[in-house]
């Protein structure tokens, strides 16, 4: 597990500060009857506007028979993750929608007076949200995924375990109903890259307790839940991934920084403060 130093840090904080308003923006920039595409078209005039280049955009993963080819992950109704911006998919009234985006940024100076130092830092972060008329149940599932990763930030204490972030947040959906708890997609180290050790999944792991928490640590929580069951599969597009039982799904994730008072969540976005 990775320590980051002191510059690293100081670059999170203002490339988080910068991804938590580009989220924003881009959920207020998200209209009915636009394409998904045109999400990505924004997201990555907003990311290139703030200095910092899309972390997604050519990302390879093992899972994966291409890199993925956008900016930011839309995911729609019982999709979970890793949807693909397409000029096919159109925004409808009471969609279920997930936008997943991650930057790569550098303070200006650096990047041109040391060349060939990548200094780069990497931010990860996503929010859920229903476009016009929401359902009840659907209100409550974001409700109770939005609070299990609040559950999660506090307890990513330091001298505390990976263990327990993923005990709270299971505790806290259980304590909320009976619902889905994703077992195959996990939270993990970031900073220096998209995705860095150590796994962090949304339910108790006691393999866990011994991997700690300490101060410098950077890591991106994310719980994935469902109204149906946990299981997932992927579409053919090699991406995107849904539940296997068609239910409505949610994600929330932020990136934070484990510091030896407790810890700093660098994605807040504006309306959260
Ligand atoms: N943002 C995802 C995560 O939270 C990873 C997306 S990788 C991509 O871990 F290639 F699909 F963009
Ligand atoms: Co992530
Ligand atoms: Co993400």
């Amino acid at each position: 597990m990775l320590i980051k130093s002191p510059i690293d840090l100081k670059n999170l904080k203002t490339s988080g500060q910068l991804m938590g308003k580009v989220l924003e923006q881009l959920s207020a920039f998200c209209k009915i009857g636009m394409t998904t595409a045109a999400l990505d078209a924004e997201a990555e005039r907003l990311i290139l506007a703030c200095g910092g280049s899309p972390a997604f955009k050519g990302y390879h993963t093992g899972a994966a028979p291409a890199p993925f080819p956008a900016s930011v992950c839309v995911s729609l109704n019982d999709e979970l993750v890793h949807g693909i911006p397409s000029r096919e998919r159109i925004i409808k009234v009471g969609d279920v929608v997930s936008l997943d985006i991650g930057m790569k940024w550098a303070p200006k100076k650096i990047i041109s007076r040391k060349k060939n130092i990548d200094s780069g830092v990497f931010t990860d972060t996503a929010v859920t949200f229903i476009m016009g008329k929401p359902k009840s149940e659907a209100v409550k599932l974001l409700d109770v995924t939005r609070q299990s990763l609040e559950a999660g930030i506090k307890a990513a204490q330091p001298g505390s375990s990976v263990a327990a972030i993923g005990k709270a947040v299971e505790s806290y959906v259980k304590s909320q109903g009976n619902y889905g708890i994703v077992r195959d997609l996990v939270g993990h180290g970031v900073g220096h890259a998209v995705h860095e050790e150590p796994y962090i999944p949304n339910y108790y792991d006691p393999s866990l307790e011994n991997i700690k928490l300490v101060p410098g640590m950077v890591i991106a929580i994310e719980p994935m839940i469902a109204l149906g069951d946990w299981r997932v599969v992927t579409k053919p597009d090699g991406w995107t991934i849904k539940m296997k039982d068609n239910s409505l799904c949610a994600h929330f994730e932020h990136t934070l920084i484990i510091t030896n008072k407790g810890n700093i969540v660098v994605t807040r976005r504006p309306e959260e403060k």
